[in-house]
């Protein structure tokens, strides 16, 4: 495993960049609170994106996005290959999604978190054209049981298998998109409880790797930059994953086939993620994995999860304001 104390330049650990990275995802949550429930997806990430990016401005050393906005919404900013922070010297890899469930928070529906991982410099997986991937995701007592090759049905039996259930106990989170139907039917066919959320893979990867987490499996296809945010967190946790490309439209075909990729490669953690790794969440609209910012006088009251070296803490901040002129 690669390790930040084994690059020169680097830091030497990755969770001290923890405190940069809640202050990015925090600043993001707070940000688009005034987009919450209004019905305008585009205004509420371009706020948590600007305000993370600020926030990110500040962090100690050169922070290359490898994986971040851009490319599938469009978005000019925390693009693939920005760099970010304050240029002392030392190095690190990002992955973001300001606003993970952008539709939710439009919507004032549940379950859109700001989200970042924070890497060994060189070591998150770059997805070059890529934009959505197939994701496969158990904790650390299936992690040796998956395969993505393999049919649904065989996955769900081997994963059941590991965690000493059967299929009929098993459950799965599969997004509920028109692309996921036979999947879905096929796992239920077997009896699996399938949970199908509208959006937010990052959420339903987390339900399965939290220790009181409401799934066993998350299967299906969803965006790179929720997949390599995802791989972080199994990553810190000793979870199991594996992943392939998964084009959705002819234009990300061909630019894939242009660059000379490789579909049918499989992609695991040593791929995806392979060193150290810290992931953080702030909830934005209330849900099950954190509950959106809350007013506390002044102050903003904010819910963030922070995953890093095996390890998972409840992060609950209320921040004043400082300046006498802003709090009067
Ligand atoms: P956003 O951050 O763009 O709101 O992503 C929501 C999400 O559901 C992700 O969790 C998932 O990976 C992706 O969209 C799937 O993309 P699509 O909605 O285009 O199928």
């Amino acid at each position: 495993m690669t390790t930040l104390t084994e690059r020169p330049g680097a830091i030497r650990s990755v969770s001290r960049l923890e405190p940069v990275a809640l202050a990015a995802t925090r600043a993001a949550a707070i940000a688009c609170q005034r987009w919450v429930g209004r019905g305008d997806p585009h205004s509420a990430d371009a706020a948590a994106t600007d305000a993370m990016r600020a926030a990110l401005a500040k962090a100690p050393g050169i922070g290359n996005v490898v994986i971040g906005e851009g490319e599938k919404d469009a978005a000019p900013m925390l693009y693939n290959g920005e760099q970010v922070g304050n240029s002392d010297g030392t190095r690190f890899d990002i992955a973001v999604d300001p606003l993970e469930c952008t539709k939710a928070c439009a919507a004032g529906l549940p379950g859109s978190l700001a989200t970042i991982a924070i890497a060994a410099p060189g070591t998150l997986w770059a997805p070059g054209p890529a934009l959505y991937i197939e994701k496969l995701v158990v904790g650390a007592a299936a992690r040796d049981a998956i395969d993505i090759t393999a049919r649904p049905e065989d996955t769900a039996v081997a994963v059941a298998w590991a965690l000493e259930k059967t299929p009929q106990t098993l459950r799965a989170v599969v997004l509920g998109k028109p692309r996921h139907a036979e999947l879905i039917g096929r796992l239920r066919e077997m009896g699996v409880h399938v949970s199908t959320p509208a959006d937010g893979d990052v959420a339903g990867a987390l339900e399965v790797l939290l220790p009181d987490g409401s799934a066993d499996l998350l299967v299906g296809v969803g965006g790179t930059p929720e997949g390599v945010l995802t791989a972080c967190a199994v990553r810190a946790l000793d979870g199991g994953m594996e992943a392939r490309l998964a084009p959705q439209r002819q234009a990300e075909s061909d630019a894939l086939a242009d660059a000379g990729v490789e579909l049918e490669r499989v992609l695991g953690l040593e791929d995806l993620a392979p060193g150290e790794s810290l992931f953080v969440a702030t909830g934005v609209t209330s849900g099950s994995i954190a509950r959106g910012p809350a007013r506390v006088g002044r102050a903003w009251r904010t819910d963030s999860i922070v995953i890093s070296d095996g390890s998972v803490r409840r992060v609950l901040e209320t921040s004043f304001d400082r300046d006498p002129k802003r709090r009067a």
